[in-house]
């Protein structure tokens, strides 16, 4: 309910309060018969704010409606001795049993319809979430089986390329186009293993090896570039960090695509900084950029296949680090840095994971 809609109930409920006091100070007590109808009219505030406020209103307004009814039994009623006032004082009473059990009643209902809802809620989420996997799952078919078709032909252009590009000799005139030729077939050849790879994700073969040394080695393929690119790298290795039944080729994709989206990140130069540790259950190994960080906008976009804010980029890059991760039974999420300008990509992958059976 509304502050505002609260407001008026409470004014609504305070005002029939006030009118029913005035009607009962203001009628002379003989008037037996206009009184028993006015102390009934408590019931009328008592119920609307159990019904509005549940047990906390119906309780509050029943025990005030109470207090003065009383006080107006006590001051004006008493006197005349001759009146018997059981049958009123039982009626507060009565305030109260009614005002608490509507409240009750009420608050059993409005939690019985929470339940409700949140139970839709998640009904309607994993709905949507089964519309998405479909919607995934058809166009993975239809980006896999044209990347298949463009793969056998883009072979042949291949081929038939490393047999002209003999004929070119670097100082030929023409040898730029074939190296430009050489350069778009390798960017073809990328972007359908890649179409391939998501929609058709190959199992982790699993094989016990050590994070540290699996992103040593990653790091060791990116040093050129990332001193190209004027970016500075911090490394922190846990020591403790155990070995684990990981795809070591798998994971040491996930984390070229990491690196590599950091330095797209950061045109201008900046800082890299990777740090493994060992968490409670696995492994996390941590990929921080100084670069522009990630739009409000597209944090919900990130892991959606093909999207990419890159002219030269598939948009395959996280969701199929995800995949790759997920397969392991980890998890991989990415957001802002908190401390300063950036992205934190972490990844975590669990321990207790056998070589054999796998996750
Ligand atoms: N470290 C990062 N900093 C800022 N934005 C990022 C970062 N990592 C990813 N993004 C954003 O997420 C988008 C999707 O990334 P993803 O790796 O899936 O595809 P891509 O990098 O655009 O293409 P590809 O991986 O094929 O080169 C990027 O285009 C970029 O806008
Ligand atoms: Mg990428």
């Amino acid at each position: 309910m509304n502050k505002k809609k609260d407001r008026n109930v409470i004014i609504g409920i305070a005002l029939l309060i006030l009118i029913v006091t005035t009607l009962h100070f203001s009628t002379p007590i003989h008037s037996v018969f206009y009184h028993d109808i006015y102390d009934r009219l408590y019931y009328i505030p008592v119920i609307i704010s159990a019904f509005f406020f549940g047990i906390r209103g119906g309780g509050t307004v029943a025990a005030l409606s109470g207090v003065i009814f009383f006080s107006h039994l006590f001051f004006q009623w008493r006197v005349h001795e001759h009146m018997d006032l059981t049958g009123r004082y039982l009626e507060i009473m009565m305030y109260m049993v009614v005002g608490i059990l509507i409240g009750l009643l009420t608050d059993l209902e409005r939690k019985q319809r929470r339940k409700t809802e949140v139970a839709y809620e998640q009904l309607k989420d994993s709905f949507e979430k089964a519309k998405e996997s479909a919607r995934l799952a058809a166009l993975g078919t239809l980006a896999a089986g044209i990347a298949h078709e463009i793969r056998n032909p883009l072979g042949g252009i291949k081929g038939a390329m490393e047999i002209i590009s003999d004929e070119f000799a670097p100082s030929h005139p023409k040898y730029r186009f074939v190296e430009i030729i050489n350069k778009e077939i390798l960017r073809m050849e990328r972007i359908v293993g890649d179409f391939l790879g998501f929609s058709r994700p190959q199992k982790p073969v699993l094989a016990p090896d050590r994070i540290n040394s699996v992103v040593r080695s990653v790091l060791d393929l990116c040093n050129k570039n990332l001193s190209k690119n004027h970016i500075t790298l911090k490394t922190e290795f846990g020591e403790a960090v155990p070995s684990t039944c990981i795809d070591t080729n798998q994971v040491k994709q996930v984390l070229l695509n990491l690196i590599l989206n950091s330095i797209d990140s950061m045109p201008e130069g900046g800082a890299l900084e990777i740090s493994t540790h060992q968490v409670e259950d696995g492994i996390e190994i941590r990929v921080l950029d100084s670069g522009k960080g990630i739009d409000p906008d597209e944090v919900d976009k990130l892991f959606e296949p093909f999207y990419t804010k890159k002219q030269n980029g598939t948009g395959l890059g996280l969701p199929i680090s995800r995949q790759i991760v997920e397969q392991h039974g980890g998890s991989l999420t990415i957001s802002n840095r908190s401390d300063s300008p950036g992205t934190v990509a972490v990844v975590r992958i669990p321990l207790n994971v056998s070589c054999e059976g796998g996750v």
